[in-house]
């Protein structure tokens, strides 16, 4: 088990644990444990029954938690209707502000429980157990927590970290393909805006890990998840524009995940927004047409599936417009000028824009 333990930019330590197979949390982070006074487990409902054993194997007998509580499954969980399910819960329960919530589950059980978290009793402790491979790269670190509201993605939100995270490759044993598909989406994010050894890395194991081999998805997972961390120490609350790098992909990749109605999963999501965001920074002229096709070559080694998304580029345009990093601006998107080199990008017009849309969704 690695152990990793950063210092935030606004205040406190994030701690981390990384590794297969992982046991007896509690004993590597005693602290924490021995001060909560009840400990309650989310998941989500259709996990599989795997999951919740691999997940009660990392809290053993005597550490183990009082309550569980589970959500719908996947995006369905993220409203504000669950999250205060999920308090009321805790409430009837006797959780006080002493108590400890470990979200075990993909994106969707961390984003949600991390929001309960932030608002039972104005803030209670919480642990990230990410099992899936894009939450364990992506969603399950960082802090930022978030619920949908009329159709669009993660407009109410906190920033409210955990104070664990904990990356057990040995979940992703029972992940469907498709699943794996979709954290490939982040993963190829990772490659175009982390440096060179960090691509490295996602280029030789991105085919293996689409095949589910175990030591390419650790090998990924760990450096990955070690460059999200440093980047979130730097930038906690995404005020230093550090963060603005993981947005890469995903102001076109929520417009056109809230545009399929929840049929197309947030990786592949994203994938097609960051094919949007190479042929807009390409047509808007800072990315040459060499690069280009050098970093489209990753989003094509996904072999996505044709969109499940409407055609409908008014709807596309407002949700973008409507986007909380647009700040004000009619649109804002994270372009690119090359590996490692992001370029924010203001009120780009809307030809460039439909071009951008229609490739993506090709
Ligand atoms: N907070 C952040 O920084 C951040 C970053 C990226 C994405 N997100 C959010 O994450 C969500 C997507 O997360 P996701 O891709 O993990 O999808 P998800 O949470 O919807 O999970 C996908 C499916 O995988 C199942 N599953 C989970 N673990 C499993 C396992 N080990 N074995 C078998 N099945 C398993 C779940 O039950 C679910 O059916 C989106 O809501 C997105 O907005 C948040």
């Amino acid at each position: 088990m690695k152990t990793f333990s950063f210092t935030l930019n606004h205040h406190g330590t994030m701690k981390a644990a990384l590794g297969r197979s992982l046991e007896n949390i509690p004993a590597a982070f005693p602290a924490l444990f021995a001060a909560a006074d009840k400990v309650c487990l989310v998941t989500g409902s259709d996990a599989p029954p795997s999951l919740r054993a691999r997940a009660l194997a990392l809290f053993p007998e005597g550490r183990a938690p009082h309550e569980y509580f589970w959500l719908p499954p996947s995006e369905s969980a993220k409203t504000l209707e669950q999250a205060g399910r999920l308090a009321s819960f805790l409430f009837e329960r006797g959780f006080s502000r002493s108590s400890l919530l470990i979200a075990a589950g993909g994106g969707a059980v961390t984003d949600l429980a991390g929001f309960a978290a932030s608002i039972y009793m104005r803030g209670i402790a919480w642990v990230s157990v990410p099992t899936t491979f894009l939450a364990q790269i992506d969603a399950g670190l960082g802090g930022k927590t978030a619920v949908n509201l009329a159709g669009a993605k993660n407009i109410a939100g906190t920033f409210h970290q955990p104070a664990l995270a904990v990356c057990d490759t040995a979940f992703l044993d029972s992940l469907p393909h498709a699943e794996l598909r979709s954290g490939a989406g982040e993963l190829v994010k990772y490659a175009m805006i982390g440096p060179a050894a960090l691509a490295a890395v996602i280029k030789k194991n991105l085919s293996k890990t689409l095949a589910g081999d175990k030591s390419a998805l650790t090998a990924c997972v760990s450096a990955c998840a070690a460059y999200k961390l440093k980047l979130v120490a730097k930038d906690e609350r995404d005020e230093r524009g550090v963060r603005e790098a993981l947005n890469f992909g995903h102001t076109a990749g929520h417009a056109f995940e809230a545009m399929s109605g929840g049929k197309l999963p947030h990786g592949e999501a994203v994938a097609r927004g960051i094919r949007f965001a190479l042929i807009a920074s390409r047509e808007a002229g800072i990315l040459k047409r060499d690069e280009f096709q050098r970093l489209d070559t990753l989003v094509d080694a996904l072999r996505l599936k044709p969109a499940r998304v409407r055609r409908d580029f008014r709807h596309f345009l407002s949700l973008v417009s409507r986007d909380k990093k647009a700040r004000g601006a009619s649109n804002r998107f994270v372009l690119i000028a090359g590996p490692g080199r992001l370029a924010p990008a203001e009120d780009l017009d809307a030809p460039l824009l439909k071009l951008a849309f229609e490739g993506a969704l090709k």
